[in-house]
């Protein structure tokens, strides 16, 4: 069984840092993939925007490479590439200067019914020079719309300085902040699992649910982003964003619809509902890490301070017990971490349930173990119920704990789409059910400002772990001092 594709309207995608590494990597090969399965219309048209003076022929020279290298072969087709390339144009803009927006006007034409989606695909810090110059150059109209990237701020005061600087441009309803992990099918699996089966939202509390787990791990380490990362580091990178939207979707109410403001309003009362972690509890609940030389995917690889060249005290490890102070969640910890230079990439959600209150069964039996809920994001995508089950045969009764395998995404399509594909969609369609609302990146902000600033008062280090292991023996004691362990991705 395949999907339905529905086409959406003709648009115009203007992506500035049009030449740079998500361009190439992810939204040009996510927007190949969309014409590829029918879903762009005529005239929809792709402008790459960025300083360097490269013609149009270069420009699609760069967009038929980066379509090579990121998609399968499997799934590169000369015609439909040559089709992709026909809507594929190019104008060298300088963001800080008014050098080239004269020509990106005329390139982008007057039609003012047709959507226009500007990506900023920058750094943050030529946000405010791009969007001022949007205006100033007439190009926003009532079908415009601005797709932001993370980092949006580096604490909350730059955060809701870089908002009110895109808010004095757009309406919110333009305002299109991507964290491209809500864009991933399975997360989106979770909601369809949560509200479209009956079976678990009553056990969805704290009377039986012990406890949750978000882990995100990276193989990889620094991959040519020192600059940017040493400024960041695993809490800002990941966890603000990409592993709160998690916590949130798993832990909100039930939304009285898709809606993207009754989704996003029960998204933000989880953030609200987070109990403060602050220099009195940060070293209770809070594990940094920073990796030392080890061995990732197979071979030999440097230390975070061999690969910088230079001494830093950035994390590349965090993690975090949190606890959702709201009647459905209080007293279930969430543990969530996630690290570069891990043991392995996986990426899952572990939602533990209580164990049973009672065993009928002698020791004979086994151990009856509790259930376990895990939503695999990648890789191998998929949900797996964990159950205990009569070992098959004749012989005595004996338990065992085997997966209800419940990966349906194999039956029902060829490919699972990346992320960026859905996400870009759904900006056209303006649907931002999957998009960041300001307030929850303010909200985010507030929980993990407190946390940034104990880690600053103190004069540890990060605690130090060997590539290719789960991160510091902390993170281990973190959740083992509570008599639980992490789920050991399969
Ligand atoms: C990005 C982070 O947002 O997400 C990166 O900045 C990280 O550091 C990446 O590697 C992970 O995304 P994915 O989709 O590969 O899990």
């Amino acid at each position: 069984m395949t999907s339905q594709i529905i086409p959406v309207d003709p648009f115009d995608c203007i992506v500035f840092g049009g030449t740079g590494d998500l361009a190439e990597r992810k939204l040009i090969p996510a927007l190949y993939q969309r014409q590829r399965d029918g879903q762009l219309s005529e005239p929809t048209r792709i402008i790459g925007a960025s300083r360097s003076p490269i013609s149009n022929d270069d420009y699609r020279k760069f967009a038929e490479s980066a379509i090579k290298e990121f998609v399968k072969p499997s799934e590169f087709d000369q015609k439909q590439v040559d089709q992709f390339l026909a809507r594929v144009s190019y104008v060298a803009v300088d963001a800080t200067s008014d050098n080239g927006w004269e020509e990106l006007k005329t390139e982008i034409g007057n039609d003012t019914k047709r959507v226009r989606a500007f990506y900023l695909a920058v750094s943050p810090s030529l946000f405010a020079d791009i969007s001022s110059r949007l205006k100033s150059y007439k190009l926003v109209h009532d079908h415009t719309r601005i797709i932001v990237e993370k980092p949006i701020g580096r604490d909350l005061q730059s955060a809701i300085a870089l908002n009110d600087t895109i808010g004095h441009v757009f309406h919110e309803q333009q305002i299109f902040r991507i964290d491209h992990y809500l864009g991933k099918e399975t997360v989106q699996n979770l909601m369809a699992l949560r509200f479209a089966n009956a079976l678990y939202e009553p056990l969805w509390n704290s009377a039986h649910i012990d406890h949750v787990q978000i882990t995100v791990a990276e193989s990889v380490g620094l991959e040519n982003r020192a600059g940017y990362y040493d400024t960041a580091g695993a809490l800002r990178d990941m966890v603000q964003n990409h592993i709160m939207q998690l916590l949130c979707l798993v832990a909100m109410e039930p939304p009285a619809s898709m809606d993207a403001d009754a989704v996003r309003d029960e998204k933000l009362k989880v953030l609200r509902s987070l109990s403060p972690i602050t220099s009195k509890n940060a070293d209770e609940l809070t594990v940094r890490g920073q990796y030392r030389a080890g061995a990732s995917s197979g071979g030999a690889v440097k230390g975070y301070i061999q690969e910088l060249e230079h001494p830093s005290n950035t994390e590349t490890f965090v993690a975090i017990k949190a606890e959702i102070a709201n009647w459905r969640w209080a007293g279930v910890p969430f543990y969530l971490r996630t690290g570069k230079r891990l043991a392995s990439r996986a990426s899952e959600i572990v939602v533990s349930f209580k164990p049973i209150p009672h065993s009928i069964f002698g020791e004979s039996a086994g151990r009856v173990v509790a259930n376990q809920l895990v939503i695999r994001l990648q890789p191998d995508e998929g949900v797996k119920q964990w159950m205990m089950i009569k070992d098959p045969g004749p012989g005595g009764m004996r338990l065992r704990h085997v997966p209800l395998d419940m990966t349906f995404a194999e039956s029902f399509t060829a490919r699972s789409p990346d992320a960026y594909e859905r996400l870009i969609m759904d900006v056209v369609r303006g649907n931002q059910t999957l998009f960041m609302r300001r307030d929850e990146v303010v909200a985010a902000w507030q929980w993990v400002d407190p946390i940034l600033k104990a880690w600053a008062e103190t004069e540890q280090p990060p605690a130090g772990y060997t590539a290719g292991t789960w991160g510091p023996s902390a993170a281990i004691a973190l959740i083992e001092r509570d008599n639980r362990t992490w789920h050991e991705p399969e």
